[in-house]
């Protein structure tokens, strides 16, 4: 069924296919008994799918990656189809549009996509707001998905003054999220991955765990890395994950290497420029950077993978790495709205 629906959405723009099958699934999703059939169909319930992991407990260890639902207004429609989890975001203090359309490719020989979207978002106020009236409503839909808050700082602001961005996001969603994620990893936003540099990463963390600190209860605060690190970098992060008593590692973003493309989707990416890779081709990075920092921080960190997932095959992989818990994004996209019960399937 879904092999249908997807030659259609293909034929369309892939930023536009996103919106027009999200909003299909919302509309069937305002009618509460297909949303219970939805729900019955692929929300996956084995108790043995649980996971408590820094502290928050998990319906399943499948959430969906940052960046899909990035303005919070399709978490109804998620929960139904199964997810443990969805990262909100990226989200930063002012709205902005991000870049110029197109800017979400599909390279579907190599089951990848391309983008540059920029960090569109409605801005903190409005996605704070959508939150607050989730929160209301959502306590008594059964199993409770757990919502991320993966933020940002605008295009505008330097990178010197990156920490106050970051920290008005924090604030401005501390009591509507369940954890955070600073993303200093996105390639879309000029500059930003230089901040996953030591003295800069550190600057911007240590501000948001004094204030977490400060708080009567902590939220979980993970970082969001690249996949395109050296090994000096990622032992700099482990370091300062352990140093600044971090609660999780996302690993990992998009990559700007196309070295793991087939030949002729090379010339083709060439044509699309810039942006950051997902799926298949990211895979292999992916998981060497689960490993590797699996290595680095001994297990005592838990990371979140994501990259390159479409499969139950694909998230055991990346849970025998040493991750916690996993995130699909572009294998959402190839496989359909059953990935989440497939996966867990495999995991059970
Ligand atoms: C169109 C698109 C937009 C994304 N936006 C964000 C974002 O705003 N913030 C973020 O941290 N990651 C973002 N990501 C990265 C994903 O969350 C994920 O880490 C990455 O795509 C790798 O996973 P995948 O191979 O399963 O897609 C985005 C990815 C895509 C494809």
């Amino acid at each position: 069924m879904y092999g249908l629906i997807k030659k259609l959405l293909f034929l369309m723009d892939a930023e536009r296919a996103h919106y027009v099958s999200m909003n299909l699934l919302r509309t069937a999703c305002s009618i509460a008994p297909l949303r219970w059939l939805i729900s019955a169909l692929f929300t996956p319930t084995d108790a043995s799918l649980k996971r408590t992991v820094f502290g928050l407990e998990f319906r399943n260890p499948v959430g969906l990656g940052a960046g899909f639902d990035k303005n919070a207004i399709y978490l109804r429609e998620l929960q139904a189809l199964g997810f443990g989890s969805v990262e909100i975001g990226t989200v930063t203090p002012l709205p902005q549009s991000g870049n110029e359309k197109p800017r979400l490719f599909r390279l579907p020989s190599d089951q990848a996509l391309i983008n540059r979207m920029g960090f569109n978002n409605d801005g903190l106020e409005a996605i704070a707001e959508r939150l607050r009236q989730w929160k209301k409503t959502e306590s008594n839909r059964g199993p409770r998905m757990i919502i991320g808050g993966n933020i940002g700082k605008n295009k505008t602001t330097p990178n010197e003054d990156a920490w106050s961005d970051y920290e008005k996001c924090f604030n401005g969603l501390f009591d509507v999220v369940d954890y955070f994620v600073v993303n200093v990893s996105s390639p879309n936003t000029p500059g930003l991955r230089e901040l996953q540099d030591k003295a800069a990463l550190k600057a911007i963390l240590q501000v948001l765990v004094e204030n977490n600190k400060s708080r009567p209860q902590a939220k979980p605060l993970l970082l969001k890395i690249a996949p395109d690190l050296s090994e000096g970098q990622l032992e700099d992060i482990a370091e300062l994950s352990r140093e600044l008593q971090l609660d999780g590692i996302v690993s990992s973003n998009t990559t700007v290497s196309r070295s793991a493309l087939n030949v002729q989707n090379k010339s083709i990416s060439d044509r699309i420029g810039a942006g950051g890779l997902s799926g298949q081709p990211l895979k292999s990075a992916s998981d060497a950077v689960v490993s590797k920092l699996h290595e680095l921080t001994q297990g005592n960190i838990p990371i979140i993978a994501s990259g390159g997932i479409f499969t139950g095959e694909d998230a055991k992989d990346k849970l025998n790495r040493g991750a916690s818990l996993v995130q699909v994004w572009t294998g959402f996209i190839y496989e359909g709205p059953g990935i989440v019960k497939t996966i867990c399937k495999k995991i059970i």
